[in-house]
């Protein structure tokens, strides 16, 4: 992948989004119990998303949330989905969005950025450990709660 570029989710991009791929058995990981239930209470304006655009259109979403009025303490700044495409993962797509999720977190104010996954085979741990999120604590549903200091 030669060059790669984030741009605003859009009328233009939101159908691309969401047909982005995943290979088999990566469906389990995307929604961690804790984010179903976070996505209740947190604003909707707190939200910040874009779409990573490769080469041929679009191959990447990563979103996250800021500042949101909830008294869960580790969502206060915190990665909440990312997604590359099956057929473009494993070529940097991944590290690009988180690099710019790490920027936008700062230029807001934050030293820190959360992420909440399940452990497990298939499972995205070994990305989040290799773009540098390491294991702070654990959610009441066992999942893990991961961090990048700023
Ligand atoms: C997790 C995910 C976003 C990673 O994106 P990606 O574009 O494939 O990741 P990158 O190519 O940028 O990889 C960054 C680093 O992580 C490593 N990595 C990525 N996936 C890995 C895996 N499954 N196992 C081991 N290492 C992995 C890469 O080797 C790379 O390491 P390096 O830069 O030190 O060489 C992608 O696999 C995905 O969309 N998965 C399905 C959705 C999902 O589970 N999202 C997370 C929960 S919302």
């Amino acid at each position: 992948m030669t060059e790669l570029r984030l741009v605003e989710l859009s009328a233009e991009t939101i159908v691309a989004v969401n047909n982005l791929s995943l290979k088999p058995g990566q469906e389990q990981f995307l929604a961690p119990v804790s984010y179903g239930i976070a996505a209740t209470v947190l604003d909707p304006s707190s939200t910040w998303q874009r779409v990573v655009i490769g080469d041929e259109g679009v191959v990447g979403f990563i979103s996250a949330s800021f500042g949101g009025e909830t008294t869960i303490d580790y969502l206060d700044s915190v990665l909440w989905r990312i997604n590359v495409d099956a057929d473009d993962q494993r070529r940097g797509v991944g590290r690009f969005a988180v690099t710019a999720l790490l920027e936008e977190a700062r230029s807001r104010g934050f030293d820190h950025v959360n992420v909440i996954y399940e452990a497990g085979e298939g499972g995205p741990e070994a990305f989040f450990h290799r773009v540098g999120f390491t294991p702070v604590g654990e959610t009441e549903y066992g999942e893990v709660v991961a961090q990048i200091r700023l």
